[in-house]
């Protein structure tokens, strides 16, 4: 499984990927939660313990004659990486971090070469790929979500959330095509949000989850639902597509 999450900043991506991943691996996969929003937010939505564990700068060395710019050293190859670089949390997901930006964006250079390396190299034998982009049309626009064939579109019923929704839409058509596009409506009040959002992007919701306070508050402490609300609809809703993409996967 290679998927990601998009949409549009405070949508709820970090949210549904972190309790996404933990109710997959809790199925005896392997899972590498993909981290590559510069201001993460998904080590609190997985409970990992560390919320900053960039990748180091000297993982990689000036690329041949500058192109490209940087290179991953010679003696990381992907899984080495990940060995050494990704932090184990609850129920054995392997989170890893791009970066944490305290205002370096300049130093962020190196580790984004290296990113874009190790991800692409990635054996989607040995992990099965969860990832959490920033909001935003941004990095989808530059193919940061390439290493995922299933796109989850998160979008809360609002007029901005839908807009940013239907740019996602049009850039990923555009620029890698995935071979799953799955709508999932968060923090939603009653049913006329789900039925609305689905009508104006012409996709039907593979899940709507309702806005729920429990979950917002365990946020606030920076707690995970999984360890606050575990019976909450959230996990509920969040499990049944995990069982939806496993379905989509085993038909492929
Ligand atoms: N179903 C829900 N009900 C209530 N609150 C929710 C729900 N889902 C997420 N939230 C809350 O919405 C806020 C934003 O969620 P989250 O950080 O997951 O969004 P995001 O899309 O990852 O944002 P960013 O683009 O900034 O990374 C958090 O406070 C979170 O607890
Ligand atoms: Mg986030």
């Amino acid at each position: 499984m290679r998927i990601a999450f998009v949409g549009k900043g405070g949508a709820g991506k970090s949210t549904i990927a972190g309790t996404f991943a933990r109710l997959l691996a809790r199925r005896d996969r392997a899972v590498l939660a993909l981290d590559s929003d510069p201001m993460p937010g998904l080590p609190y939505s997985l409970g990992v313990a560390v919320d900053d564990h960039p990748i180091p700068d000297d993982v990689v060395v000036p690329g041949p004659a500058g192109r490209p710019r940087w290179v991953l050293r010679p003696d990381l190859d992907a899984p080495t990486f990940v060995d050494r670089y990704a932090v184990r949390g609850p129920d054995g997901v392997l989170y890893l971090q791009f970066g944490n930006l305290w205002g370096h964006a300049v130093r962020l250079q190196q580790a984004q070469h290296a990113w874009s390396q190790v991800v692409e190299h990635l054996d989607q034998h040995q992990w099965h790929l969860v990832g959490d982009l920033p909001g935003g049309t941004r990095q989808a626009m530059a193919g940061w979500a390439k290493y995922a064939d299933t796109v989850c579109l998160v979008v809360e019923p609002t007029v901005k959330s839908l807009h940013t929704a239907k740019r996602l839409l049009a850039l990923s058509d555009a620029t890698w095509a995935p071979a799953n596009i799955l709508l999932v409506v968060n923090k939603a009040g009653d049913d006329s949000d789900a039925k609305r959002i689905s009508e104006r992007l012409e996709l039907s919701a593979a899940a709507v989850i309702p806005e729920d306070r429990e979950v917002a508050r365990a946020d606030r402490r920076g707690a995970a639902p999984l360890d606050t609300v575990p019976d909450g609809p959230l996990c509920a809703t969040v499990n049944d597509l995990v069982s939806q993409v496993e379905c989509l996967y085993a038909r492929n």
